[in-house]
Protein backbone atom coordinates (compact mmCIF):
# COMPACT_ATOMS: atom_id res chain seq x y z
CA UNK A 1 0.00 0.00 0.00
CA UNK A 2 1.71 3.02 -1.38
CA UNK A 3 -0.03 5.39 1.41
CA UNK A 4 1.13 3.05 4.49
CA UNK A 5 4.64 3.01 3.13
CA UNK A 6 4.61 6.73 2.47
CA UNK A 7 3.41 7.27 6.41
CA UNK A 8 6.09 4.49 7.76
CA UNK A 9 8.57 6.82 5.88
CA UNK A 10 7.61 9.79 7.51
CA UNK A 11 7.16 8.59 10.94
CA UNK A 12 9.73 5.88 11.17
CA UNK A 13 12.96 6.54 12.07
CA UNK A 14 15.99 6.47 9.91
CA UNK A 15 19.44 4.81 11.02
CA UNK A 16 20.52 8.76 12.06
CA UNK A 17 17.37 9.51 13.93
CA UNK A 18 17.52 6.37 15.90
CA UNK A 19 21.00 6.83 16.11
CA UNK A 20 20.21 10.39 17.82
CA UNK A 21 17.56 9.19 19.74
CA UNK A 22 19.43 5.92 21.55
CA UNK A 23 22.63 8.31 22.21
CA UNK A 24 20.22 10.77 23.99
CA UNK A 25 18.80 8.02 26.01
CA UNK A 26 22.05 6.33 26.45
CA UNK A 27 23.76 9.99 28.16
CA UNK A 28 20.59 10.55 29.63
CA UNK A 29 21.11 7.36 31.81
CA UNK A 30 24.39 7.90 32.58
CA UNK A 31 23.38 11.12 33.90
CA UNK A 32 20.48 9.62 35.93
CA UNK A 33 22.55 6.60 37.54
CA UNK A 34 25.07 9.52 38.51
CA UNK A 35 22.25 11.32 40.52
CA UNK A 36 21.53 7.93 42.05
CA UNK A 37 25.14 7.21 43.02
CA UNK A 38 24.96 10.69 44.69
CA UNK A 39 21.84 9.24 46.88
CA UNK A 40 23.81 6.23 48.10
CA UNK A 41 20.52 4.07 47.50
CA UNK A 42 20.07 0.85 45.60
CA UNK A 43 18.24 1.92 43.30
CA UNK A 44 17.92 1.29 39.32
CA UNK A 45 17.66 3.32 36.41
CA UNK A 46 15.94 1.71 33.55
CA UNK A 47 14.53 2.56 29.85
CA UNK A 48 10.72 2.66 29.46
CA UNK A 49 8.12 3.61 26.86
CA UNK A 50 8.26 3.77 23.05
CA UNK A 51 12.06 3.90 22.67
CA UNK A 52 12.87 1.28 24.71
CA UNK A 53 10.11 -1.13 22.32
CA UNK A 54 11.48 0.15 19.43
CA UNK A 55 7.75 1.32 18.85
CA UNK A 56 7.92 5.76 18.39
CA UNK A 57 7.11 7.71 15.84
CA UNK A 58 8.29 10.79 14.42
CA UNK A 59 9.95 12.50 17.26
CA UNK A 60 9.62 10.52 20.46
CA UNK A 61 9.50 11.10 24.15
CA UNK A 62 12.53 9.36 25.98
CA UNK A 63 10.28 7.57 29.64
CA UNK A 64 12.85 6.95 32.41
CA UNK A 65 12.05 4.57 35.31
CA UNK A 66 14.09 4.83 38.73
CA UNK A 67 13.05 1.49 40.15
CA UNK A 68 13.22 1.55 44.05
CA UNK A 69 13.17 -1.25 46.31
CA UNK A 70 10.05 -2.57 46.98
CA UNK A 71 10.31 -1.89 51.17
CA UNK A 72 11.11 2.07 50.52
CA UNK A 73 8.03 4.47 52.10
CA UNK A 74 5.93 6.16 49.39
CA UNK A 75 7.31 9.20 50.62
CA UNK A 76 11.15 8.53 49.86
CA UNK A 77 9.91 7.13 46.48
CA UNK A 78 8.29 10.54 46.11
CA UNK A 79 11.07 12.85 47.10
CA UNK A 80 13.66 11.10 46.01
CA UNK A 81 12.28 10.05 43.14
CA UNK A 82 11.41 13.88 42.28
CA UNK A 83 14.79 14.97 42.82
CA UNK A 84 17.01 12.66 40.72
CA UNK A 85 14.76 14.18 37.86
CA UNK A 86 14.79 17.85 39.06
CA UNK A 87 18.66 17.48 39.52
CA UNK A 88 19.16 15.27 36.09
CA UNK A 89 16.36 17.87 33.95
CA UNK A 90 15.43 20.70 36.07
CA UNK A 91 11.78 20.28 34.76
CA UNK A 92 8.75 20.47 36.30
CA UNK A 93 7.12 18.48 38.98
CA UNK A 94 3.74 16.91 37.21
CA UNK A 95 1.47 14.63 39.82
CA UNK A 96 -2.05 13.20 37.99
CA UNK A 97 -2.10 10.01 40.43
CA UNK A 98 1.76 9.49 40.50
CA UNK A 99 4.08 11.90 40.81
CA UNK A 100 7.05 12.57 37.87
CA UNK A 101 9.27 15.02 36.88
CA UNK A 102 8.67 16.68 32.70
CA UNK A 103 11.53 17.78 31.16
CA UNK A 104 13.63 18.46 27.87
CA UNK A 105 17.29 16.76 27.64
CA UNK A 106 18.79 17.25 24.38
CA UNK A 107 16.16 18.54 22.71
CA UNK A 108 13.53 15.29 24.04
CA UNK A 109 10.63 15.23 26.35
CA UNK A 110 11.93 13.36 28.84
CA UNK A 111 9.67 12.10 31.45
CA UNK A 112 11.00 10.36 34.54
CA UNK A 113 8.94 8.21 36.53
CA UNK A 114 9.90 6.88 40.40
CA UNK A 115 8.49 3.44 40.90
CA UNK A 116 8.59 0.51 43.42
CA UNK A 117 10.74 -2.80 41.49
CA UNK A 118 8.02 -5.48 42.30
CA UNK A 119 8.62 -8.95 41.62
CA UNK A 120 5.14 -9.68 40.28
CA UNK A 121 2.50 -7.40 38.35
CA UNK A 122 0.15 -8.53 40.10
CA UNK A 123 -0.58 -6.90 43.72
CA UNK A 124 1.57 -3.47 42.65
CA UNK A 125 1.71 -1.00 44.85
CA UNK A 126 1.54 2.19 42.42
CA UNK A 127 0.09 1.56 38.94
CA UNK A 128 2.90 3.04 37.25
CA UNK A 129 4.90 -0.09 38.77
CA UNK A 130 3.84 -2.30 35.81
CA UNK A 131 5.47 -0.36 33.22
CA UNK A 132 8.65 -2.47 33.12
CA UNK A 133 6.14 -5.36 32.94
CA UNK A 134 4.76 -3.84 29.74
CA UNK A 135 7.90 -3.05 28.20
CA UNK A 136 9.15 -7.09 29.01
CA UNK A 137 5.83 -8.40 27.28
CA UNK A 138 6.06 -6.10 24.25
CA UNK A 139 9.45 -6.56 23.26
CA UNK A 140 9.09 -10.89 23.97
CA UNK A 141 5.61 -10.98 21.87
CA UNK A 142 5.62 -8.00 18.79
CA UNK A 143 7.87 -9.11 16.46
CA UNK A 144 10.17 -7.20 14.22
CA UNK A 145 7.84 -6.73 11.11
CA UNK A 146 5.05 -5.74 13.61
CA UNK A 147 6.64 -2.73 15.19
CA UNK A 148 5.97 -0.93 11.57
CA UNK A 149 1.97 -1.46 12.00
CA UNK A 150 2.36 -0.33 15.58
CA UNK A 151 3.71 2.59 13.92
CA UNK A 152 0.70 3.07 11.32
CA UNK A 153 -1.81 2.27 13.88
CA UNK A 154 -0.35 4.89 16.38
CA UNK A 155 0.03 7.49 13.20
CA UNK A 156 -3.68 6.73 12.21
CA UNK A 157 -4.64 7.32 16.26
CA UNK A 158 -2.77 10.59 16.43
CA UNK A 159 -4.20 12.09 12.89
CA UNK A 160 -8.07 10.77 13.89
CA UNK A 161 -7.21 12.59 17.48
CA UNK A 162 -7.30 9.67 19.45
CA UNK A 163 -3.91 8.87 20.58
CA UNK A 164 -3.33 9.61 24.28
CA UNK A 165 -4.73 8.43 27.59
CA UNK A 166 -4.64 11.74 28.93
CA UNK A 167 -7.87 13.19 30.14
CA UNK A 168 -6.98 15.78 27.04
CA UNK A 169 -7.73 12.85 24.54
CA UNK A 170 -9.37 10.11 26.70
CA UNK A 171 -8.10 7.82 23.72
CA UNK A 172 -5.91 5.00 23.20
CA UNK A 173 -2.95 4.49 25.01
CA UNK A 174 0.75 3.63 23.21
CA UNK A 175 0.69 0.34 24.83
CA UNK A 176 -3.01 -0.48 24.35
CA UNK A 177 -1.93 0.53 20.53
CA UNK A 178 0.76 -2.57 21.09
CA UNK A 179 -1.66 -4.52 22.23
CA UNK A 180 -4.19 -3.90 19.30
CA UNK A 181 -1.63 -5.29 17.09
CA UNK A 182 -0.65 -8.67 18.74
CA UNK A 183 -4.55 -9.26 19.33
CA UNK A 184 -5.45 -8.74 15.18
CA UNK A 185 -1.60 -9.46 14.22
CA UNK A 186 -1.28 -6.09 11.90
CA UNK A 187 -2.76 -2.41 10.91
CA UNK A 188 -5.25 -3.21 8.42
CA UNK A 189 -6.43 -6.51 10.84
CA UNK A 190 -6.97 -3.88 13.52
CA UNK A 191 -9.06 -1.31 11.40
CA UNK A 192 -10.93 -4.33 10.06
CA UNK A 193 -12.04 -5.74 13.05
CA UNK A 194 -12.85 -2.68 14.46
CA UNK A 195 -15.41 -2.32 12.32
CA UNK A 196 -17.63 -4.63 14.23
CA UNK A 197 -16.83 -3.86 17.42
CA UNK A 198 -19.55 -3.19 19.96
CA UNK A 199 -20.02 -0.77 23.15
CA UNK A 200 -18.53 -2.71 25.99
CA UNK A 201 -16.27 -4.76 23.47
CA UNK A 202 -13.90 -7.20 25.68
CA UNK A 203 -10.07 -8.29 24.49
CA UNK A 204 -7.59 -10.24 25.67
CA UNK A 205 -4.30 -11.67 24.82
CA UNK A 206 -3.90 -13.58 28.07
CA UNK A 207 -7.62 -14.20 29.74
CA UNK A 208 -9.39 -11.79 31.37
CA UNK A 209 -10.31 -11.00 35.18
CA UNK A 210 -13.47 -8.87 36.62
CA UNK A 211 -16.31 -7.27 34.76
CA UNK A 212 -15.58 -3.72 33.34
CA UNK A 213 -18.25 -0.92 32.90
CA UNK A 214 -16.05 1.25 30.03
CA UNK A 215 -16.64 1.40 26.28
CA UNK A 216 -13.82 -0.57 25.30
CA UNK A 217 -12.34 -3.70 27.63
CA UNK A 218 -8.54 -4.50 27.04
CA UNK A 219 -7.17 -6.90 29.62
CA UNK A 220 -3.87 -6.00 30.59
CA UNK A 221 -2.17 -9.40 29.40
CA UNK A 222 0.31 -8.73 32.66
CA UNK A 223 -2.25 -8.40 35.06
CA UNK A 224 -5.80 -9.36 34.41
CA UNK A 225 -7.30 -7.55 37.33
CA UNK A 226 -6.18 -4.03 34.67
CA UNK A 227 -8.32 -2.68 31.67
CA UNK A 228 -5.54 -1.17 29.43
CA UNK A 229 -8.63 0.58 27.43
CA UNK A 230 -10.16 1.99 31.12
CA UNK A 231 -9.11 5.66 29.74
CA UNK A 232 -11.04 5.01 26.62
CA UNK A 233 -14.11 7.35 25.62
CA UNK A 234 -17.55 6.47 24.11
CA UNK A 235 -16.05 9.29 21.34
CA UNK A 236 -12.66 8.40 21.05
CA UNK A 237 -13.74 4.45 20.46
CA UNK A 238 -16.96 5.88 18.11
CA UNK A 239 -14.29 7.89 16.09
CA UNK A 240 -11.82 5.43 15.75
CA UNK A 241 -14.53 2.72 14.44
CA UNK A 242 -15.89 4.98 12.21
CA UNK A 243 -12.37 6.15 10.60
CA UNK A 244 -11.53 2.72 10.53
CA UNK A 245 -14.37 1.70 8.22
CA UNK A 246 -13.77 5.35 6.35
CA UNK A 247 -9.90 4.60 5.60
CA UNK A 248 -10.49 0.99 4.73
CA UNK A 249 -13.53 2.14 2.20
CA UNK A 250 -11.38 5.10 0.80
CA UNK A 251 -7.67 4.98 2.42
CA UNK A 252 -6.11 9.03 2.33
CA UNK A 253 -2.53 10.24 3.61
CA UNK A 254 -5.27 12.68 5.59
CA UNK A 255 -6.26 9.71 8.07
CA UNK A 256 -2.57 10.24 9.46
CA UNK A 257 -1.61 13.66 8.35
CA UNK A 258 -5.24 15.75 9.07
CA UNK A 259 -5.00 19.15 7.06
CA UNK A 260 -5.08 21.49 10.85
CA UNK A 261 -8.34 22.78 12.23
CA UNK A 262 -9.03 26.41 10.34
CA UNK A 263 -10.08 29.16 12.05
CA UNK A 264 -12.83 30.79 10.25
CA UNK A 265 -13.14 34.67 9.26
CA UNK A 266 -16.11 36.29 11.09
CA UNK A 267 -18.30 36.35 8.56
CA UNK A 268 -18.60 32.51 7.71
CA UNK A 269 -18.84 32.08 11.58
CA UNK A 270 -21.95 34.63 11.29
CA UNK A 271 -23.78 32.65 8.01
CA UNK A 272 -22.60 29.52 9.83
CA UNK A 273 -24.89 30.99 12.71
CA UNK A 274 -27.67 32.40 10.22
CA UNK A 275 -27.75 28.65 9.11
CA UNK A 276 -28.14 27.47 12.21
CA UNK A 277 -30.71 29.98 14.03
CA UNK A 278 -28.90 28.81 17.23
CA UNK A 279 -27.73 31.04 19.84
CA UNK A 280 -24.49 31.33 21.51
CA UNK A 281 -23.55 31.66 25.08
CA UNK A 282 -19.73 31.67 25.77
CA UNK A 283 -18.07 32.05 29.75
CA UNK A 284 -14.71 32.77 29.63
CA UNK A 285 -12.65 32.25 33.08
CA UNK A 286 -9.23 32.91 34.02
CA UNK A 287 -7.05 29.74 33.42
CA UNK A 288 -5.94 28.11 36.25
CA UNK A 289 -2.30 27.07 36.27
CA UNK A 290 -2.98 23.49 35.89
CA UNK A 291 -1.44 20.27 34.01
CA UNK A 292 -3.66 19.19 31.17
CA UNK A 293 -4.41 16.19 33.16
CA UNK A 294 -6.06 18.57 35.60
CA UNK A 295 -7.16 21.08 33.39
CA UNK A 296 -9.10 18.98 31.24
CA UNK A 297 -11.49 17.28 33.72
CA UNK A 298 -12.19 20.42 35.48
CA UNK A 299 -13.04 22.75 32.54
CA UNK A 300 -15.25 19.98 31.33
CA UNK A 301 -16.92 19.51 35.23
CA UNK A 302 -17.61 23.63 34.94
CA UNK A 303 -19.00 23.15 31.80
CA UNK A 304 -21.24 20.55 32.99
CA UNK A 305 -22.52 22.65 35.95
CA UNK A 306 -22.97 25.40 34.12
CA UNK A 307 -25.14 23.46 31.32
CA UNK A 308 -26.88 21.89 33.70
CA UNK A 309 -27.95 25.12 35.37
CA UNK A 310 -28.80 26.33 32.38
CA UNK A 311 -31.21 23.58 31.48
CA UNK A 312 -32.80 23.91 34.73
CA UNK A 313 -33.56 27.23 33.67
CA UNK A 314 -35.30 26.11 30.60
CA UNK A 315 -32.43 26.92 28.38
CA UNK A 316 -32.00 24.01 25.77
CA UNK A 317 -28.44 23.62 24.75
CA UNK A 318 -27.60 21.85 21.25
CA UNK A 319 -24.15 21.40 21.74
CA UNK A 320 -21.20 22.19 24.60
CA UNK A 321 -17.65 22.60 23.97
CA UNK A 322 -14.46 23.69 26.15
CA UNK A 323 -11.30 25.92 24.78
CA UNK A 324 -7.87 26.19 26.59
CA UNK A 325 -6.58 29.29 25.62
CA UNK A 326 -3.87 31.53 26.33
CA UNK A 327 -4.40 33.06 30.09
CA UNK A 328 -8.42 31.87 29.73
CA UNK A 329 -10.69 29.32 29.06
CA UNK A 330 -13.70 29.95 26.96
CA UNK A 331 -16.54 27.51 27.29
CA UNK A 332 -19.33 27.58 24.74
CA UNK A 333 -22.81 27.00 25.03
CA UNK A 334 -25.08 26.81 21.40
CA UNK A 335 -28.48 27.14 22.25
CA UNK A 336 -31.99 26.30 20.61
CA UNK A 337 -32.81 30.34 21.44
CA UNK A 338 -30.44 32.73 23.58
CA UNK A 339 -34.14 34.17 25.05
CA UNK A 340 -36.78 32.70 26.42
CA UNK A 341 -40.69 34.19 26.85
CA UNK A 342 -41.66 36.32 29.72
CA UNK A 343 -43.43 33.46 30.86
CA UNK A 344 -42.70 29.89 32.33
CA UNK A 345 -45.21 26.86 32.63
CA UNK A 346 -45.43 25.93 36.30
CA UNK A 347 -47.53 22.49 36.57
CA UNK A 348 -49.07 22.14 40.24
CA UNK A 349 -50.61 19.14 42.21
CA UNK A 350 -53.73 17.38 40.83
CA UNK A 351 -57.21 19.53 41.95
CA UNK A 352 -58.06 16.74 44.68
CA UNK A 353 -54.85 16.74 46.43
CA UNK A 354 -55.07 18.54 49.99
CA UNK A 355 -52.13 20.49 49.21
CA UNK A 356 -54.19 22.14 46.10
CA UNK A 357 -55.46 25.09 47.95
CA UNK A 358 -51.28 25.81 48.84
CA UNK A 359 -50.67 26.20 45.35
CA UNK A 360 -53.90 28.51 44.60
CA UNK A 361 -53.52 30.18 47.48
CA UNK A 362 -49.54 31.38 46.28
CA UNK A 363 -50.34 31.92 42.71
CA UNK A 364 -53.28 33.57 42.57
CA UNK A 365 -53.15 37.35 41.39
CA UNK A 366 -49.27 36.39 41.20
CA UNK A 367 -49.30 34.18 37.83
CA UNK A 368 -49.26 36.21 34.60
CA UNK A 369 -51.82 33.13 33.60
CA UNK A 370 -54.27 31.02 35.86
CA UNK A 371 -53.87 28.85 37.75
CA UNK A 372 -55.68 26.78 35.55
CA UNK A 373 -57.04 23.14 34.90
CA UNK A 374 -55.17 21.32 32.84
CA UNK A 375 -55.29 17.24 32.80
CA UNK A 376 -56.66 17.18 36.30
CA UNK A 377 -53.71 19.46 37.64
CA UNK A 378 -53.57 23.28 38.80
CA UNK A 379 -50.97 25.07 36.40
CA UNK A 380 -49.73 28.25 36.25
CA UNK A 381 -48.15 30.74 33.78
CA UNK A 382 -45.32 32.22 35.95
CA UNK A 383 -43.01 35.17 35.32
CA UNK A 384 -39.62 33.39 34.82
CA UNK A 385 -36.32 34.45 36.84
CA UNK A 386 -34.19 34.78 33.53
CA UNK A 387 -34.76 35.25 30.15
CA UNK A 388 -31.82 35.65 28.53
CA UNK A 389 -28.86 33.18 28.93
CA UNK A 390 -25.89 35.43 30.03
CA UNK A 391 -27.97 36.71 32.96
CA UNK A 392 -28.81 32.80 34.21
CA UNK A 393 -25.59 32.60 34.02
CA UNK A 394 -24.22 35.73 35.95
CA UNK A 395 -27.19 35.17 39.01
CA UNK A 396 -26.61 31.20 39.12
CA UNK A 397 -23.15 30.50 38.46
CA UNK A 398 -21.74 30.44 42.42
CA UNK A 399 -24.31 27.73 42.97
CA UNK A 400 -23.58 25.60 40.05
CA UNK A 401 -21.25 22.67 40.24
CA UNK A 402 -17.96 23.76 39.21
CA UNK A 403 -14.48 22.59 38.64
CA UNK A 404 -12.60 22.82 41.89
CA UNK A 405 -10.10 25.72 40.68
CA UNK A 406 -13.15 27.38 38.76
CA UNK A 407 -15.22 27.89 41.55
CA UNK A 408 -14.08 31.87 42.30
CA UNK A 409 -15.10 32.43 38.71
CA UNK A 410 -12.14 34.48 38.64
CA UNK A 411 -11.86 36.47 35.51
CA UNK A 412 -15.70 35.62 34.54
CA UNK A 413 -16.91 37.33 31.41
CA UNK A 414 -20.57 36.14 29.88
CA UNK A 415 -21.48 37.04 26.17
CA UNK A 416 -24.46 36.52 24.09
CA UNK A 417 -24.04 35.76 20.66
CA UNK A 418 -23.82 39.25 19.44
CA UNK A 419 -21.09 39.70 21.95
CA UNK A 420 -19.39 36.74 21.26
CA UNK A 421 -19.35 37.79 17.19
CA UNK A 422 -16.04 39.44 17.81
CA UNK A 423 -12.52 38.79 16.50
CA UNK A 424 -11.27 37.63 19.65
CA UNK A 425 -12.99 34.78 19.78
CA UNK A 426 -12.56 33.53 15.80
CA UNK A 427 -10.65 30.53 17.01
CA UNK A 428 -13.35 29.24 20.09
CA UNK A 429 -16.36 29.81 17.29
CA UNK A 430 -14.74 27.89 14.68
CA UNK A 431 -13.54 24.82 16.53
CA UNK A 432 -16.91 24.62 18.37
CA UNK A 433 -18.79 25.06 15.01
CA UNK A 434 -16.73 23.26 12.65
CA UNK A 435 -17.62 19.75 12.13
CA UNK A 436 -16.06 18.31 9.75
CA UNK A 437 -14.09 15.42 10.60
CA UNK A 438 -10.17 15.52 10.68
CA UNK A 439 -9.63 13.53 7.45
CA UNK A 440 -12.59 15.57 5.59
CA UNK A 441 -10.63 19.02 6.26
P1 LIG B 1 4.08 7.07 27.14
O1 LIG B 1 2.84 7.84 27.36
O2 LIG B 1 5.30 7.85 26.87
O3 LIG B 1 3.76 5.99 26.01
O4 LIG B 1 4.28 6.21 28.43
P2 LIG B 1 4.73 5.21 25.02
O5 LIG B 1 4.36 3.77 25.07
O6 LIG B 1 6.14 5.53 25.30
O7 LIG B 1 4.25 5.76 23.61
P3 LIG B 1 4.72 7.11 22.86
O8 LIG B 1 5.37 6.65 21.61
O9 LIG B 1 5.60 7.90 23.76
O10 LIG B 1 3.44 7.83 22.55
C1 LIG B 1 5.29 5.22 28.53
C2 LIG B 1 5.01 4.33 29.69
O11 LIG B 1 5.20 5.04 30.87
C3 LIG B 1 4.06 5.03 31.65
C4 LIG B 1 2.92 4.68 30.72
O12 LIG B 1 1.90 3.99 31.40
C5 LIG B 1 3.58 3.84 29.67
O13 LIG B 1 3.53 2.46 30.02
N1 LIG B 1 3.94 6.35 32.27
C6 LIG B 1 4.47 7.44 31.69
C7 LIG B 1 3.30 6.48 33.43
O14 LIG B 1 2.81 5.49 33.97
N2 LIG B 1 3.20 7.69 34.03
C8 LIG B 1 3.74 8.78 33.46
O15 LIG B 1 3.61 9.85 34.05
C9 LIG B 1 4.39 8.66 32.26
MN1 LIG C 1 6.87 7.54 25.47
MN1 LIG D 1 6.02 9.45 28.26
Amino acid sequence: MDIENEVLGRVSPSPARRKRVEKAAKTLLAHVLEAINDTGLPLEATLQGSVAKDTYTSTPDIDVFVLFPESTSRKDLETVGLGIGKSVLGGEERYAEHPYVHGIYSGYEVDLVPCFRISSPVGLKSAVDRTPFHTTYIKSHLAERQKADVRLLKQFMKGIGAYGAEAKVQGFSGYLVELLVLRYGDFRSVLAAAGSWKKGEVLDLEGGGERFDTPLVFYDPVDSSRNVASAVSMDSMACFQHAAKAYLDSPSIRFFFPRAPKTWPLPKIKKEMDKRGTGLLVVSLKRPKLIDDDLFPQMKKTAEGLQAALEAGEFSVVATSTHPMEGRVDLVFELMAEELPRVMKHVGPPVWIGHAVGFLEKWSGKAVVGPYIENGRWVALVERKYRRAPELVRGEATKAALGSSFRDLAGMEVRDTAGSLKADMKRTLSRHLDRTLPWER
